[in-house]
């Protein structure tokens, strides 16, 4: 499959390179306004594919995105240290006015996946931009926080993070909502596994590792300017999905119904992904104060998006 994406920043660098080296793709093209930068980072992903996956690497403008089966959207600004990703949005939402209809021009059949933060409203406003089909424009949303989550667990359970079932779920950002109820180690339920290991989730424990998860971006920025690694990732094991019609359950952020009262606002949910895109929603049984939790992130984006449209 060919991937465009649009914006050759860090996280769309590392997307590229994250690419190649899980053979995601066989053709991928950066765009981006800085002309030279989308090169740069072109040529060094290129020079992985000799020991990753062959792909063709290059940079061109947005009509070079011409047969994208996936455009990533990685376009705008990140968080200095202390901003919340939703005191990104009227710059980052100036840039999409540009952006989309231009990719769309060049690549109308491509799904869009948005990065730009804060995501939860920017794939809401690439959603209302591009008029597209729902489950053809989806965001990368809590699947980096559900990997933080997995991440964390695994790391105070002795156990492989691929075994650790459970998923962020909600907003990208402050309200996001870890699912403890449903989280199991493979079919064990998560507190029984931690009590037969001797490693109990007390009340204390699970507060630790919410916090940390929950703040995992904010220490990362603080640290090094930005985070890369892990979206990248994330992003390159949705396009794998939606590129082998994989049908895989992932926390991906899409306008959604029925989480509360009020207008559809998008955030994630569990979402089966496949060569569509987004093509099942699925609601996963949370304790009354994860639902609570959830209609308030709900709200929270409401009301960011309030007056947009
Ligand atoms: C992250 O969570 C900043 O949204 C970005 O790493």
């Amino acid at each position: 499959m060919k991937v465009g994406i649009v914006g050759a920043g860090m996280v769309g660098g590392a997307a590229a390179n994250a690419l190649v080296l899980t053979g995601a793709a066989d053709r991928i093209v950066l765009v981006d306004r800085n002309a030279a930068r989308a090169t740069a980072e072109a040529e060094d992903v290129l020079h992985a594919t000799p020991f990753a996956h062959g792909a063709r690497v290059a940079s061109g403008g947005h009509d070079d995105l011409a047969g994208a089966g996936v455009v990533i959207l990685a376009a705008g600004v990140g968080q200095r240290p202390g901003e919340t990703r939703l005191q990104l949005l009227e710059r980052n939402a100036a840039v999409f006015a540009d952006v989309i209809p231009a990719a769309l021009r060049a690549a109308p059949d491509a799904i869009l996946l948005v990065a730009t933060n804060p995501v939860d409203i920017m794939t809401q406003i690439a959603t209302r931009l591009a008029g597209l089909p729902p489950g053809r424009v989806l965001g990368s949303g809590t699947i980096l926080d559900t990997a933080r989550f997995r991440a964390r667990l695994a790391g105070h359970l002795g156990v492989a993070a691929a075994s650790v079932h459970a998923y962020v779920l909600g907003e990208h950002g402050d309200s996001e909502v870890l699912c403890w109820s449903a989280a199991s180690v493979g079919t064990i339920p998560i507190a029984d596994f931690a009590a037969q290991l001797e490693k109990p989730l007390s009340d204390e424990v699970k507060a630790r590792i919410d916090e940390d998860v929950r703040r995992a971006a904010y220490r990362i920025i603080a640290g090094k300017g930005a985070t890369w690694y892990g979206i990248a990732s994330g992003l390159a094991r949705i396009v794998r999905a939606i590129a082998g019609d994989e049908r895989a359950l992932l926390s991906v952020s899409a306008i959604t119904e029925e989480v509360g009262e009020g207008a559809p606002v998008a955030l994630s949910m569990p979402r089966i992904i496949g060569a569509r895109g987004v093509e099942e929603t699925l609601r996963p049984r949370l304790s009354p104060e994860e639902q609570r939790l959830l209609e308030r992130s709900a709200a929270i984006l409401r009301e960011a998006m309030a007056g947009r449209w």
